[in-house]
């Protein structure tokens, strides 16, 4: 688009243009001044574009601004377009330059505190607190224009299959997806709070009831929670649901939006997505969120490795291994190393038994004295293991244990190369649990949240045993990361009652928080259900990488903080008291 400041962008001319006048406005990249003449490289979201003034084309007043042009300044040029001597096949307008006529300075800037290249020397802190800074660099501007991208595929296909977007308030009120709630004070309700939404779940069931049928939102949600790579305080997520569905109904439309977005954006095609039960999933991978891109599938060892002489196995509840490719020519000095790993607070493991599976189809392990060749051929059988490989046993209270070698199979993969980023492996995990028992309390929790509807014929087991009772409910796997999750929701408002009930809420507790809900249930609640994807997490896989941050304009750091406008902040006493708040920051 022409405008008074462009005729064109920096990204834009080629050989077509020579000769043309043209006017370029954008920021000084870099400065080449050899004195008679000067290269100036201009740079804007499209792309750098070769500035050249000398002494012979070049009017002297402009010449002697040029030189004193700084990194970063924001200038607009008029001028011609000619064809480059020694052309840049590296970028698109490499072949012509701009010979100036006329310099204007819209704006100086300072030295910035880091260089703008795609390889800066701007640490993460540094490039935070001057994100705008960053944001000119490439490689974050590209991850804010992919997930533009993903954005928009998803609005269209959501669109072209009926949904409607709908937005719904952050002003509310709690809504349990298990973290804790970022709340509001009202100024108008003396003592009163608001709570912002760690997703909109109530009120999508709500549109239901309205009779929305088919609902999507591409919108912000609020926890507090821990924070990790993969998660951040304030994420995005498309959030859907659905009426007059099953399970079978919702895991087909969000598969093919998976699909479309696969091919749309990466040019992958996949047929269909496997499907793996909670269990399975624990079982062979120690993990509901299993990156199947490799194997490297448990073997459990219980039944081979116990009532032999060996202690630890037979006091264990769980004797579990792993076979990692290639692993029996480590050195012993390296397989300490990775005893060392499972040993780490972080970790816990106890201690790590190993087997080299030699090429020779001899073994040699580090509890050679209880077992014998047989015995470890088993253990190669069960973990599925091939001469050259190294077979890894943790052992202990089963689901620790799981936990502890997923981690060790993740981070052996890691090192291996197994996880390419650009090899897509999704997977449906399907029958979790309802229900999940809170070590610390005694008291069970919804696994996924409290208006996910057991699964068809096992709401009786709810009086009896209740974490055995499996949900309706669902994960999208996608290499590793959980991508999404939903549920078939109760419409029956005798049926949440019983969940509340469940989940450790009186009566009156349970009227109070979700009184709404249950009214509403009352009124022609129809079957439905849904599902949320994480945007952020989605655009970063899809993207080839793990940190959502990096492909979040404004994130905030490890401690929730957003370091380039200082937040959150102490508020002046005037608004604590409009707020009817007292800080008693010694309490
Ligand atoms: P759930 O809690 O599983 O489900 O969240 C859905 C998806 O949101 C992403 N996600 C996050 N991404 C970044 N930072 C975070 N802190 C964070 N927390 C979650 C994950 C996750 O799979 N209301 C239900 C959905 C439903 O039942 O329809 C819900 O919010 O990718």
């Amino acid at each position: 688009m022409k405008t008074m400041y462009r005729s064109h962008t920096c990204g834009e001319l080629s050989i077509a243009q020579i000769n043309n006048e043209v006017t370029l406005s954008g920021w000084v990249q870099g400065i080449r001044d050899k004195g008679f003449m000067i290269y100036i490289d201009l740079r804007d979201r499209y792309g750098i574009t070769q500035l050249y003034f000398d002494e012979e084309n070049t009017p002297k007043n402009i010449m002697a601004q040029a030189q004193k042009l700084g990194r970063e300044f924001v200038i607009q040029v008029r001028g011609i377009v000619v064809e480059r001597a020694s052309k840049n096949p590296n970028i698109p307008t490499g072949e012509v330059e701009v010979l100036v006529k006329e310099l204007t300075v819209l704006n100086k800037a300072l030295v910035p505190p880091f260089t703008i290249e795609d390889k800066t020397d701007g640490g993460e802190d540094i490039r935070m607190k001057y994100r705008y800074l960053d944001i000119r660099r490439n490689p974050v501007k590209n991850s804010l224009m992919f997930r533009h991208k993903v954005a928009m595929e998803v609005r269209k296909f959501l669109s072209d299959e009926g949904f409607i977007e709908v937005e719904t308030p952050y002003l509310i009120k709690s809504t349990p997806e298990g973290a804790r709630d970022f709340v509001v004070p009202s100024r108008m309700n003396e003592g009163q709070f608001y709570a912002l939404p760690q997703s909109p779940q109530t009120f999508k069931q709500l549109l239901m009831v309205g009779g929305m049928d088919k609902y999507f939102q591409i919108v912000k949600c609020f926890r507090d929670e821990d924070l990790r790579a993969d998660r951040q305080p304030e994420f995005t997520q498309i959030d859907c649901e659905m009426a007059f569905v099953e399970q079978e109904d919702i895991l087909n439309v969000f598969e093919n939006l998976t699909k479309y977005l696969l091919k749309e954006i990466k040019g992958v095609s996949i047929d269909s997505f496997p499907r793996m039960t909670y269990d399975d999933a624990m079982r062979k991978y120690g993990n509901d969120k299993p990156d199947i891109r490799f194997g490297m599938e448990f073997g459990e060892l219980n039944s081979f490795a116990q009532h032999k002489d060996f202690g630890i196995f037979n006091e264990s509840e769980l004797v579990v291994g792993i076979a990692v490719p290639n692993g029996a020519e480590y050195t012993r000095k390296e397989i300490d190393a990775l005893v060392d790993w499972v040993r780490r607070p972080q970790v816990g493991a106890k201690g790590m038994v190993y087997v080299r599976y030699n090429q020779d189809g001899t073994f040699k392990s580090s509890v050679d004295k209880f077992y014998d060749q047989d015995d470890l051929a088993k253990w190669a059988t069960a973990t599925n293991a091939k001469p050259g490989d190294l077979i890894c046993v943790l052992s202990g209270e089963t689901n620790k244990t799981r936990t502890q070698l997923s981690a060790l199979r993740m981070e052996l993969a890691t090192r291996l190369g197994l996880r390419n980023p650009e090899v897509f492996a999704p997977l449906w995990v399907v029958d979790f649990p309802l229900l999940e028992l809170d070590e610390e309390t005694g008291h069970y929790h919804a696994m996924h949240h409290p208006f996910t509807s057991p699964k068809p014929g096992q709401l009786q087991l709810l009086d009896t045993d209740p974490g055995a009772v499996k949900a309706n409910a669902y994960d999208l796997v996608l290499n590793g990361n959980e991508i999404g999750g939903g549920s078939i929701r109760i419409h029956d408002k005798d049926i949440q009652a019983t969940m509340f009930k469940h989940l450790g809420f009186t009566l009156e507790e349970a009227k109070a928080q979700f009184g709404f809900l249950m009214d509403a249930f009352q009124y022609g609640a129809p079957p439905h259900g849904g599902l949320a994807f994480g945007l952020d997490r989605l655009v970063a896989i899809l993207g080839g990488q793990e940190t959502i941050r990096d492909f979040i304009a404004f994130p905030k750091n490890n401690s929730g903080r957003d370091v380039m406008i200082d937040a959150p902040a102490f508020i002046d006493d005037n608004q604590l008291k409009e707020l009817h708040l007292k800080l008693d920051l010694k309490a």
